[in-house]
């Protein structure tokens, strides 16, 4: 059976992903900072372990590990990210570099680390996970939008180097799912102090988020497709995973610039 490392494992999209892969006899190798998290996981089957997608040693440790036992990588999951909100004016140049340094870095520092083992095998599967804010970016969160914008980029480049090489690449688009996604992205936006002139926009964009999140679905679809993504003979390049994630490119597409901003406002009064 194939051996999947999936990283960002302790929570939403990851743990599922993992609960599903083992019960299908997949060898998963499920690593986040949490590790008391996935002790379920590892009650389950899975090899659990702890790494933080910031320190490029951790996650060279952790991928040597499963080299080591298994002697191949067939899937890395990257998965593990968060959001930051805030203006593109209030949130801190540090908070700001923590973001890329775990959606962009760490993704980057992962591919890096399993490619030498996939060119070596001829096969592997790469998925990375971005969102529908990689196509589409409003008031409030264009900072984190700006890092799933860089997996779009950073993905579409990796494809075509490593397509001759027998190894495979995958988006995950996600809209709006209910996981501890939200919590952590409003916590990171509860603590900035926003300068006056933002602050309408700020609390508008709270009330709309924090309602779109109260009604938004769970994880289950989006686990679906990385299993589907994982198994298909021939996987789609990219899964929009979600209702809002396979309309709201389609809808910008059809408007101009200047309309699609006046309705993202409109929704943000
Ligand atoms: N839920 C959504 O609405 C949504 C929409 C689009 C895209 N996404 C993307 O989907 C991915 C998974 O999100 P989710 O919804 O499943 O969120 P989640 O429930 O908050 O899970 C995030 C996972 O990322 C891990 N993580 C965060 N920082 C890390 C670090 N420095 N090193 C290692 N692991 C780290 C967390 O583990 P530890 O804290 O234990 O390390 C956790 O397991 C993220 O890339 C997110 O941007 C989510």
């Amino acid at each position: 059976m194939q051996t999947v490392l999936i990283t960002g494992a302790s929570a939403g999209f990851g743990k599922l992903v993992a609960e599903k892969l083992l019960a299908k006899g997949f060898t998963v190798y499920a690593a986040a900072r949490r590790v008391e998290k996935m002790r379920d996981l590892e009650s389950l089957g899975a090899h659990i372990m702890h790494m933080d997608v910031t320190d490029t040693e951790s996650v060279n440790t952790g991928v040597a590990k499963v080299i080591e036992e298994q002697q191949r990588i067939d899937v890395l999951f990257n998965n593990a990210g968060y959001g930051s909100y805030g203006t593109i004016e209030d949130v801190p140049l540090e908070e700001i570099q923590r973001q890329y340094d775990v959606n962009v870095f760490g993704m980057g520092r992962l591919v890096q680390a399993v490619l030498p083992q996939m060119r070596k095998q001829g096969s592997g599967r790469i998925i990375n996970t971005a969102s529908v804010v990689g196509h589409v970016s409003t008031a409030v969160l264009g900072w984190y939008a700006s890092t799933k914008h860089a997996v779009e980029a950073f993905s579409d480049a990796l494809r075509m180097e490593v397509k001759s090489l027998g190894i495979e690449v995958v988006v995950i688009e996600p809209g709006a799912v209910k996981t501890e996604f939200d919590e952590v992205a409003f916590a990171t936006l509860d603590s900035l102090d926003h300068a006056e002139d933002y602050k309408p926009l700020v609390a508008a964009f709270r009330k709309f988020t924090g309602d779109l999140y109260s009604k938004s679905p769970g994880p289950e679809s989006t686990a679906n497709a990385v299993v589907k993504a994982i198994e298909a003979k021939k996987p789609k390049t990219r899964y929009a995973t979600t209702l809002d994630a396979k309309l709201l490119p389609r809808v910008k597409r059809l408007f101009s610039d200047k309309l699609f901003d006046k309705i993202v406002l409109s929704q943000m009064k």
